[in-house]
């Protein structure tokens, strides 16, 4: 099963970036392109094709699936980008997660008006970060289609806070 093979791993990491954190390591899954493509698989057999319209990947980490995500969906990828990257106009969002605080941006001409996002991250803890890149695809028009993670960190409740948002919720190991 694909979330065992994920669970054997993904690396546990104490204290990192600061005490108290358990940093769930995702880079060992890029080692193994067996593996990568079986996530890609996963999300294909747990997602609804035809409510997606662009797929949204937010940095960094979000942009490791996010593309190849979107090229087996046959959609636009747009990036989300942490402040100060995106090199045209922007709207911003700042947003507080499981071990700081941050401020995403989105391109203003991302996406038409009316399209729906597929939100796609690593990884959900608090679901700071995506709710954040919610409000970006709200503020320009858009709606969310759903979300995708490959790890879902589930004892810090993120998931109950998307429900406003999207019933669309997969996530390959919590
Ligand atoms: C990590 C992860 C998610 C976010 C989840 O990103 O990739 O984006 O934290 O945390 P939350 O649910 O509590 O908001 P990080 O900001 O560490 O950036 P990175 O992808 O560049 O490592
Ligand atoms: N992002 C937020 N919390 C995290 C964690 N515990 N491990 C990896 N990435 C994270």
């Amino acid at each position: 099963m694909i979330d065992q093979q994920l669970k054997d791993v993904i690396r546990d990491v104490p204290d990192f970036p600061k005490p108290g954190i358990v940093f769930k390591d995702i880079t060992p899954i890029l080692k193994n392109i067996h593996l990568c493509q079986r996530i890609l698989e996963a999300f294909m057999d747990r997602l609804q094709p035809d409510t997606i319209d662009v797929v949204a990947g937010i940095e960094s980490r979000g942009f490791l699936f996010g593309l190849w995500l979107a090229q087996e969906l046959g959609k636009p990828f747009v990036p989300i980008r942490k402040q100060g990257k995106l090199p045209y106009h922007t709207v911003a969002q700042a947003y507080t997660l499981e071990y700081g605080e941050a401020i995403i941006e989105i391109h203003e001409d991302a996406f038409k008006r009316g399209a729906r996002v597929l939100i796609h991250d690593d990884l959900l803890a608090t679901g700071g970060t995506v709710i954040a890149a919610s409000e970006l695809i709200q503020k320009l028009g858009g709606s969310i289609a759903g979300y995708a993670f490959v790890v879902s960190l589930d004892f810090l409740e993120g998931k109950k806070k998307l429900a406003d948002y999207s019933q669309q919720i997969v996530s390959l190991i919590a």
